[in-house]
């Protein structure tokens, strides 16, 4: 087998027609293999038009797919996401191999892939580089597994994905717990959001779906700012987020391209301040996805966080009632929100482990 490795230009629609269509379709169908291997078929299934929006760049990320192939052959693919506003010096990327390979065939394109970014980061200034493995959620003791520089979960230094990583000279700073709810599993959902509303008393849930109504836009601008400085990313060297109104329309435009929805709740003081909020996507698939949830400290420690997950598992099962489970990501120390979550009824599908590297002076 030879590992040759290329820029992959992407289509301007998902069933254009000719050899970049065609070659996008490829990946979009190991990108399914690869999911359905890792979760668990169907768990993180995306419609070729919702894949090559979350494959587009924006003016505050730019995003480069390479391709692995042996001749006519796709063995493995990575995704780089270059920061474009701020934490500019950052390279953030994933491989993935197709799941048919043998290990040492998977390992040879992985360490292949991470070689090539590498040189990428080098040549474009990017001196802290970021990646991506399975993770562990302990180290068992006695075994050979890494654990993060956090405390919490850990890596396996033989795995495909993360030995390259290890060789390259990469740190293990975070790792995240994948989890799912099934809405079937929570006939008591009515019940207990009536709960969570009398333990939050004072407060009251704003609900929207798609992009930010007028009246909430610099609120929820400010929230992202602080979901970006909030959330823990253990020692990863992310700055804080400064997020413009088109930054948030951008964002809002690209993750609803391709068809799939947003549905956000905001928690509202008595004089209508949001001081939380909790979003996610519906798309084609019956899963739908978790994204930001975040109280500011001031209102934290009063159920809020729980209220808005009840929240808007409530307001997907009204509007979306077709997506029956959700999925979410969060960092193994992240307590709050993971007590959270095991409350709702999350419970891990997988982890995942984030590695650093960065490139001395003399390397770069
Ligand atoms: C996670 C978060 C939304 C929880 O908000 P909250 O309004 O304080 O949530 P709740 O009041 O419902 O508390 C949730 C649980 O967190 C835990 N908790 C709250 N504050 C905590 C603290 N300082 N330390 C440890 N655990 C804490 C408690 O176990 C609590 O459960 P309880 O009801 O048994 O007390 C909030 O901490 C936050 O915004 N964090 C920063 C952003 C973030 O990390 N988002 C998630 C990214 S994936």
């Amino acid at each position: 087998m030879t590992v040759e490795v290329r820029t992959v230009d992407l289509p301007d629609a998902a069933d254009e027609v000719g050899e970049r269509g065609d070659r996008f379709r490829r990946h979009h169908e190991l990108a399914i293999r690869v999911a359905d291997a890792r979760y668990a078929p169907g768990v993180l299934d995306l419609r070729p038009d919702e894949r090559l929006a979350a494959w587009a760049s924006s003016p505050s990320e730019r995003h480069v797919r390479l391709e692995a192939v042996d001749g006519d052959r796709l063995l493995g693919a990575a995704d780089l996401w270059l920061p474009m506003q701020e934490s500019t010096d950052v390279l953030d990327f994933g491989t993935a191999s197709d799941p048919a390979l043998d290990a040492a065939e998977a390992r040879a394109v992985h360490r292949t892939l991470v070689a090539h970014v590498l040189a990428m980061a080098e040549a474009q200034g990017r001196i802290v580089v970021m990646g991506g493995s399975p993770g562990l959620a302990t180290a068992a003791p006695g075994s050979a597994a890494i654990a993060a520089s956090t405390g919490f979960g850990a890596a396996d230094p033989a795995d495909a994905e993360a030995a390259p990583l290890v060789e390259a000279g990469f740190a293990l700073e975070q790792v995240y717990r994948v989890s799912l709810v099934d809405l079937d599993a929570l006939p008591d959902l009515p019940e207990r959001l009536a709960a969570a509303h009398e333990r939050s008393a004072g407060y009251r849930v704003v609900a929207w779906e798609g992009a930010t109504p007028a009246e909430h836009r610099a609120a929820v601008r400010a929230l992202h700012e602080r979901m970006s400085t909030d959330a823990p990313v253990g020692d990863l060297a992310l700055e804080p987020e400064i997020w413009s109104d088109e930054r948030l329309a951008e964002f809002e435009e690209q993750k609803t391209r391709g068809g799939r929805t947003i549905r956000t709740v905001a928690a509202a003081t008595p004089d209508g301040e949001l001081v939380g909020y909790s979003r996610l996507f519906a798309g084609d698939s019956d899963v739908a996805r978790q994204h930001d949830t975040l109280v500011v400290r001031e209102h934290r420690g009063h159920g809020l966080g729980m209220l808005l997950k009840l929240a808007n598992l409530a307001e997907l099962a009204t509007h979306h009632p077709r997506h029956r489970r959700v999925t979410t990501w969060n960092a193994e120390e992240n307590r709050p929100m993971l007590a959270t979550n095991e409350a709702v009824g999350f419970a891990p599908i997988a982890y995942e482990a984030v590695w650093q590297r960065r490139q001395s002076k003399e390397q770069s």
